[in-house]
């Protein structure tokens, strides 16, 4: 097990208390915290308070971690610092991701552009890819409307799976929250089910 210790938890639903996401991501966040006393409970709701945009510029310095002078890199910067040391220190990380258009909200997205940090999360190496992040377990909750979790449309799992698997992250767990235009006490009680046996399973480890 590594010495990371924090619990890092993102929301980014837009229903604010009727999210689905949120509800099932509080649920799985109490269990790990219950298992687990050292654990430390960091928590970003970018549904409710969304980090600032970045300009193309700001992107690139971000993302090559290159040096700049100018003070609006340097604050965007500073910020990713910030959540990269989070994510260099998180040994769980929990991310409700609703599907809004068959991928996941502007605002997590922004969040990620802010910890893809070559050097620091990734690098490039002679046999490619490393991540760098050591994360030793992700749980992504991934709730929709109609679009079945997993199926061919859903890009919301496919697309977290692949960017987290490329910081390092060393299992992602997706946990089924779709359809819940039908009916939306089954879906959570199903991922209740689902976030049981997970957490569960890990207790065995
Ligand atoms: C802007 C927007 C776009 C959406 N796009 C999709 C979609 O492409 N496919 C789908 O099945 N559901 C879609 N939905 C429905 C949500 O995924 C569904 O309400 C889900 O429960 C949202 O997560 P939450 O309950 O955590 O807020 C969309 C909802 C919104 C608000």
């Amino acid at each position: 097990m590594s010495n990371s210790n924090l619990l890092v938890r993102i929301d980014s639903s837009a229903r604010g208390t009727a999210s689905n996401s949120r509800h099932l991501t509080d649920y799985l966040t109490q269990q790990l915290l219950a298992r687990e006393e050292e654990l430390q409970l960091v928590s970003h709701d970018v549904g409710e308070n969304p980090f600032p945009q970045v300009t193309a510029e700001q992107l690139t310095a971000i993302h090559g971690s290159f040096d700049s002078e100018d003070p609006d890199i340097l604050i965007q910067q500073a910020l990713s610092d910030e959540l990269v040391e989070e994510v260099l220190n998180t040994r769980y990380l929990v991310i409700g991701a609703p599907m809004y258009n068959f991928g996941i909200p502007a605002n997590l997205k922004t969040w990620i552009d802010h910890i893809c940090r070559a050097r620091k999360t990734f690098r490039y190496t002679e046999n490619g890819p490393e991540g760098l992040s050591g994360i030793e377990e992700a749980f992504v909750v991934v709730a929709s409307g109609g679009a079945p979790v997993g199926s061919a449309v859903d890009f919301v799992s496919s697309y977290l799976r692949q960017v987290l698997g490329f910081i390092g992250v060393r299992k992602v767990h997706i946990v089924d929250a779709g359809g819940s235009g039908a009916d939306a006490d089954g879906v959570r009680a199903k991922a209740k089910a689902q976030i049981d046996e997970l957490v569960g399973s890990l207790a065995e480890a």
